[in-house]
């Protein structure tokens, strides 16, 4: 293979060609594209560990192409350890992957990944790196029986809490659920949570191999699928394919139908956003909100249907979700969703979807993937809101909200703190009313920092104990994907930035209306201007290292949480710094 970037390190004859030579003799003069394989697993992230046993896989199918496999690590940012959230290391993940790649004799890239930020943080590093490249995902794992069907992590943890906090869920229950949990094994969360659909808008995005969504990685298919991502990526060096010409807006606009389809991620808005950041696309909340609008759930899958990721494969998997979408009607004369969604673009393999759409099982009327005819739930499935207490937007899953709460006012209960809201809410003497809208603040990009997944506060106990399972929460923060509840999510700008947010009191009514993608603060201006002059944001906590340069540079969740420096407003300003090729 000729004109290869590695060339730059590895031709010549001077003194150091020779050392470049010397250091990886396996490219020396005649070895081909030099692939890396970028490793992230860890002890503290079970959701990456199946990719330990993948890494040779990979680079056995890079060495039978004809590429020299190198192996190195990225951070591991496993969601269940890291604190205060992994989502605070998830742009320094991609600057790492985005650097090592530029500092390196690298051609090409696989990169690995499984828990959610581990795969944002791939998307993004190869969006801005732009060398060839694929990502290798982890897979689901195990479903240990638990009360007679197959245990969703995460989802029914979140059931069972609040089973527990109404007093309908015993000690031995709650310990019997911790040790199928623990069971479960490695892999990712087995609902459709942020891993489950990061992994599938990658393989529609054309990032990974089509097939791969919800494949186990401890499975002889995940042994192909990685052996074949080694050598694909050989491949896509050759033909010199980089992300920025497999993510277009096309492909970017069917990850969002495809996220609506699934009753996906709300946390998959934010790194859409991003990636569209750093590559000159619109991923904005106006527009995505326009692509949502008439799609329906057409997976049933939980949190809000009734199976798990493993099922995917067997019902076609994002072919067969991808046949849906593009059988939807529109409103009478006009273009469906299916009009939006573009199968020219590619999959991962180099086809283009609409050849793997048309080998595709259909969907079915009952199957785990629907035609539009039969949703398991109408459109949409999740919506941008603004208003005057989100002027730039926020979101909200309707797939996993409560019907009747879709149109809702009532008095605010304002959580400052982390603690704080767990003791409140957790207080059976709190005074609160069945209407109460909580309000979680203070948890936004900049406020936390790195916006934790405290968006779904818990039912305050009183309400727990009178049979309330969902009230509306907002919050400048984010939920888990596995999450469920009518919980309005990233309103921006944040508490923490000056947004109206920071000025809500208790007591104050807002009103959610979701049909008019409305969120508003019913306080009048002449007031709210008046707690405006005297708003002072909290103190800043005492922060150095990575955490004090986050604060300084992240955006707010509508624009991605990416640092300023990273992204790239329009295209022009993608230009790749290659260093100078001499002595170190
Ligand atoms: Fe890692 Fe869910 S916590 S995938």
């Amino acid at each position: 293979m000729t004109g290869l970037r590695s060339d730059r390190w590895f031709g010549g004859d001077d003194e150091v060609a020779v050392l470049h030579r010397v250091a990886l003799p396996a490219r020396g003069t005649g070895g081909g594209p030099v692939i890396r394989i970028a490793d992230t697993t860890s002890d503290l992230n079970p959701c990456n560990a199946p990719l330990s046993g993948l890494i040779e896989a990979v680079a056995r199918g890079i060495r039978a192409a004809g590429g020299v496999p190198v192996r190195f690590p990225v951070m591991s940012l496993g969601e269940d350890l890291m604190k205060p959230t992994a989502m605070l290391y998830r742009n320094l993940a991609a600057m790492q992957i985005e650097e090592q790649a530029r500092s390196n004799p690298l051609d090409g890239l696989v990169l690995t990944a499984g828990c959610d930020k581990t795969v944002a943080a791939a998307l993004l590093g190869a969006a801005s790196a732009d060398l060839p490249a694929l990502l290798l995902l982890s897979g689901p794992r195990a479903a240990p029986t638990w009360r007679g069907r197959p245990l969703g992590t995460g989802t029914d943890l979140w059931r069972a809490l609040e089973e527990r906090r109404a007093g309908q869920l015993d000690d031995e229950a709650w310990h019997e659920l911790e040790a199928c949990l623990t069971c479960a094994g490695p892999g990712t969360c087995t609902t459709m949570g942020t891993a489950s659909t990061l992994a599938l808008l990658t393989e529609v995005l054309g990032l990974c191999l089509p097939g791969t969504t919800g494949v186990a990685g401890a499975s002889p298919a995940a042994v192909d699928l990685a052996e074949r991502t080694g050598a694909r990526v050989v491949e896509l060096v050759a033909a010199g394919t980089r992300p920025s010409d497999v993510v277009t807006q096309a492909a970017l606009d069917n990850a969002l139908l495809a996220l609506a389809a699934v009753g996906g991620s709300t946390n998959a808005v934010i790194h859409l956003a991003a990636l569209a950041g750093r590559l000159g696309l619109d991923a904005s909340l106006a527009h995505a909100d326009a692509l949502w609008r008439d799609v329906p759930l057409l997976a049933d899958v939980e949190p809000c249907g009734r199976h798990l990721t493993a099922a995917l494969p067997a019902a076609g998997g994002v072919p067969t979700l991808l046949a849906g979408l593009a059988g939807l009607p529109g409103p009478a004369g006009l273009p469906g969703p299916g009009g939006h969604l573009d199968l020219t673009a590619r999959a991962g393999d180099g086809q283009p979807w609409a050849l793997h759409v048309s080998l595709a099982p259909e969907p079915t009327p009952d199957g785990v993937l629907r035609a539009g005819d039969h949703p398991v739930a109408p459109a949409p499935t999740m919506v941008a809101l603004t208003g005057s207490l989100a002027p730039d937007g926020c979101v909200l899953k309707v797939a996993a909200a409560s019907p009747d709460l879709l149109r809702h006012t009532g008095p605010a209960l304002v959580l400052d703190d982390y603690d704080d809201m767990r003791r409140r809410l957790d207080d059976p003497e709190l005074v609160v009313d069945d209407d109460v809208v909580l309000v979680v603040r203070g948890i936004g990009p900049v406020g936390a920092p790195g916006m934790p997944e405290w968006g779904m506060a818990p039912i305050p106990a009183p309400l727990v104990r009178r049979g309330v399972r969902d009230v509306v929460r907002i919050s400048d923060g984010r939920m888990s994907g596995t999450s469920f509840g009518t919980v309005a999510l990233h309103v921006a700008p944040e508490a923490e930035a000056g947004g109206p947010l920071a000025l809500v009191r208790n007591g104050d009514l807002i009103r959610l209306d979701v049909p008019a993608r409305v969120l508003d603060l019913l306080v009048e201006p002449a007031e709210l201007a008046a707690r405006a002059a005297t708003w002072q944001p909290a103190p800043v906590a005492d922060l150095r290292g990575w955490p004090l340069l986050y604060r300084q540079h992240v955006g707010q969740a509508p624009a991605g949480a990416d640092l300023d420096f990273l992204t790239a407003p329009r295209p022009e300003h993608r230009v790749r710094v290659e260093p100078t090729v001499g002595r170190s």
